[in-house]
C-alpha cells in the first residue's frame, strides 16, 4: 500500500519555507559541521581508533547516506553527531552551536530539541501505545499535554498510521513500528533526523515505504542523515559519504536520486496487471 504523507503540522522549522527539499540552501549555514573529529575507545590496554579525523558539513535540506564496511565508524559518527557520546577530540557545531564542551544536562536538552532518532530496532517503549511513544519526546520538552496529544496525532497521521494510535508496538508490523519511530523523531521539529540503518530489519517493499516517507519529509525541508549498507537505499539520498577505517573515503552528490514513491507506484501497477 502506498501511503500519502501530509507533514504540515510537524514540518521542520529550519526548512525556511522551502518546498523543494532537493534544492539545498547553499547560502544557509550548515546544520552539522564537524572538524577533525576523533574517537578512541579504550579496552584494557587496547585502543581502538574508531574515528581518525572526520571533517564534514551537512547543509539544511540535505539527505545524506553514510556508507562503508562494518567497523568503519559509521555508528560511532552517528552517536557523536547525535550527542549520545563525546569525541576524543575535534569540534562539532550543531545549528551553529559548539556542542563538544556542553555539560550533560545541556547536551540532553539539545538532543531532545534538535535531533530526531530512528534506529534499526525501532526502540519503542513496549508498554506504551503508538500515541504514547510519539508524545514522549514532547514530555521531556515540557509541552502541555493537550498540545502533545494533538501534535502526536498529526505526526502519526503524517506517517500513515491514523487508526493505529492505541496499538502497542507488539500489535504493529515492523514497517508500522518504524513509522511510529519516524513520527516520534519528527514531533519536536528537529533540525536533523538521524537514522542508523532504519530499513535494516525490513523487507524490500516495506523499506521502500519507509524511504518514501523519509523522501517526502526531506522534500518538505527535513535534513536527514541515514546510515545504510545497501546501495539501493543510498540511491534514494541526495549525497553519499563513504567511511573507511574511521575516515571519509569519498563524498559525492547523487545526481538523480531514485524516487521510492515512483517505484512503489510501478509495483502497484504491475500487481494490478498480473491480478
Ligand atoms: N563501545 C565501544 N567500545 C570499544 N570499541 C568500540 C565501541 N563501539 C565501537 N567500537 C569499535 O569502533 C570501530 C567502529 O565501530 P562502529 O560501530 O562505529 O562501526 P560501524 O561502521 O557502525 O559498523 P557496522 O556497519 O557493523 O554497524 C569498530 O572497530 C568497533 O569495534
Ligand atoms: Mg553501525
Amino acid at each position: 500500500m502506498v501511503v500519502a504523507v501530509e507533514v504540515g503540522p510537524v514540518a521542520n522549522p529550519s526548512a525556511n519555507g522551502r518546498s523543494d527539499g532537493r534544492k539545498v540552501g547553499r547560502s544557509l549555514p550548515p546544520v552539522i559541521r564537524v572538524a577533525d573529529l576523533r574517537k578512541d575507545y579504550h579496552l584494557g590496554s587496547n585502543v581502538v581508533h574508531a574515528l581518525r579525523g572526520v571533517s564534514l558539513e551537512v547543509l539544511p535540506g540535505e539527505f545524506v547516506a553514510i556508507m562503508g564496511p562494518s567497523g568503519s565508524g559509521k555508528s560511532t559518527f552517528m552517536n557523536l553527531i547525535g550527542c549520545l557520546d563525546r569525541p576524543t577530540s575535534g569540534t562539532y557545531e550543531l545549528d551553529g552551536l559548539e556542542v563538544t564542551r556542553l555539560r550533560q544536562n545541556a547536551l540532553a536538552d539539545l538532543r531532545n530539541r534538535k535531533l530526531g532518532f530512528i534506529f534499526q530496532g525501532f526502540n519503542l517503549l513496549p508498554r506504551m501505545d503508538a500515541l504514547g511513544n510519539v508524545m514522549l519526546p514532547m514530555l521531556y520538552a515540557g509541552i502541555p499535554r493537550r498540545v502533545r496529544r494533538e501534535r502526536a496525532l498529526a505526526a502519526l497521521r503524517a506517517v500513515g498510521l491514523a487508526g493505529r494510535e492505541r496499538h502497542r508496538p507488539s500489535e504493529l508490523s515492523g514497517g508500522q513500528q518504524q513509522r511510529v519511530a519516524i513520527a516520534r523523531a519528527l514531533v519536536n521539529g528537529p533540525s536533523v533526523i538521524l537514522a542508523d540503518e532504519p530499513t535494516g530489519n525490513l523487507d524490500s517493499r516495506t523499506s521502500l515505504e519507509i524511504l518514501a516517507i523519509l523522501q517526502r519529509l526531506n522534500q518538505s525541508g527535513a535534513t536527514i542523515v541515514l546510515v545504510t549498507h545497501e546501495p539501493d537505499v543510498a540511491a534514494h539520498c541526495s549525497r553519499i559519504v563513504v567511511f573507511k577505517d574511521g575516515l571519509v573515503l569519498s563524498d559525492r552528490p547523487v545526481e538523480q536520486p531514485r524516487s521510492a514513491a515512483a517505484t512503489l507506484a510501478e509495483l502497484a501497477q504491475t500487481e494490478e496487471m498480473v491480478a
